[in-house]
């Protein structure tokens, strides 16, 4: 990490960091983060910008809202269009930003596609990124996320990871051991920090349910919406699944989209809601009988509640919510999905155990690495420097 100390800030100068998040799964993980350095105000100037990736109310707002995110500094209102035109208007337009504020460092999360777009900005500018969730990977290149993940770590200056297959797979690809650090999860950093205000709001009870008797399905993959026979099939299996527990469905608007445009407005036989705000949908899988998702985060969610999920893809870069948690990956075949879910019903539980380090401190491991590397010594060798 020598190119990082010629950047640290001085001890009397703040650490100016430029945080990006832009669709709704950023937002639980940059939340911690933004609290963090807030605790921090003599050491961190954080300027967060909000690319517009997400713009709907109930998409971005309701999250900022429920998670005491503050207001971003910027927003770059990018909004939806295809990888291509979301990806390039991002990168035109934060890199004016990095211009002009000329942060110390850019933070970027997860694995959306305005997660790349900032890291190519930045590092084309001679800006070091540091990247959160790095290293997980599916091994299918088909999903847009999984390339935003390689493209990402392979330039960024810090690899922070949740679990130890991420620094497998990013030893694997040739990441030098100094940039990984395994820090835990901030995603479950705010599961935890929130769990208590969930817990006593009336959710379960003003949709009409019981707990542990009804179910939650979320779905919006491209490989699972963007085809109208798969739609119809997983809305059959599951319809079927309604007719005996409720399926409850917050409907993500891509979903929503595909359904009207696709299934020639067949409405399925389940629960459908629109998309739920954070501390409703946390007060929802808490009480869950079972979970049934394409997310990714949702994996991760479930295993730190101990609550059994159902993953409706062919795979998982998460594999430590299948080895250590509650999940369970039965692809996307119907008839493979309806037998999980009986054996489910049929069988006790899996107790599962929350993986190591996912313990509410994530945002804190990130944020002192952040602060020991990019804070000057005195000899002109930050510590980080190898
Ligand atoms: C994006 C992420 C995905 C993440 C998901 C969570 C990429 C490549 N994908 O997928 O990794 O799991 O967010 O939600 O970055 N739309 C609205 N209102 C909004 C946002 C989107 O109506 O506020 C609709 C638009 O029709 C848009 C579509 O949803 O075209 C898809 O949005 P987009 O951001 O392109 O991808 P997601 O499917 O949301």
């Amino acid at each position: 990490m020598t190119s990082n100390a010629s950047r640290a800030a001085s001890p009397d100068e703040r650490i100016r960091v430029l945080a990006v998040a832009g669709a709704r799964p950023n937002f639980m993980k940059i939340a911690p983060l933004m609290h963090e350095f807030a605790r921090r105000p003599d050491r961190f100037e954080p300027i967060l910008v909000h690319t517009g990736q997400h713009y709907d109310q109930k998409m971005s707002d309701s999250f900022f809202r429920d998670l005491g995110i503050p207001e971003p500094d910027v927003n770059l209102g990018v909004g939806s269009g295809s990888h291509g035109h979301q990806t390039a208007q991002v990168l035109m337009k934060i890199e004016d930003l990095l211009i002009e504020r000329k942060p110390h460092v850019v933070l970027v999360v997860g694995d959306v596609n305005s997660t790349v777009a900032a890291t190519l900005a930045a590092i084309k500018l001679d800006i070091p990124v540091a990247h959160v969730e790095s290293g997980l990977r599916s091994g299918d290149r088909k999903m847009p996320e999984e390339l935003n993940r390689i493209l990402t770590d392979s330039v960024s200056e810090w690899l922070f990871t949740t679990e130890a297959s991420a620094e497998e797979n990013l030893l694997r690809e040739g990441i030098p051991i100094e940039k990984i650090h395994f820090v835990g999860n901030v995603m479950i950093d705010t599961l935890l920090s929130h769990k208590e205000k969930a817990d006593k709001l009336d959710t379960v009870e003003r949709l009409g349910l019981t707990p542990k008797r009804y179910a939650v399905l979320t779905l919006h993959r491209p490989s699972n919406v963007d085809s109208a026979d798969q739609l119809r099939r997983l809305f059959e299996v599951l319809g079927r699944l309604n007719q005996d527990i409720p399926v409850v469905f917050p409907i993500h608007p891509r979903t929503a989209k595909a359904v009207e445009e696709n299934l020639g407005g067949m409405k399925p036989d389940l629960h459908m809601t629109d998309p739920l705000g954070y501390l409703d949908f946390l007060r929802l899988l808490t009480d869950a009988q079972m979970v049934l998702t394409d997310s990714g985060g949702i994996q991760e969610e479930t295993t730190a509640l101990g609550v059994p999920c159902l993953t409706l893809r062919e795979n998982t870069e998460r594999p430590i919510t299948v080895t250590e948690g509650t999940n369970e990956i039965v692809g996307t075949d119907p008839q493979a999905i309806e037998e999980a879910i009986e054996r489910l019903r049929s069988e006790p539980p899996r107790e599962g155990r929350r993986p190591e380090l996912w313990d509410g401190d994530a945002a804190v491991r990130i944020v002192d690495i952040l602060e020991r590397d990019l804070t000057a010594r005195p000899d002109g060798k930050n510590l980080g420097s190898a």
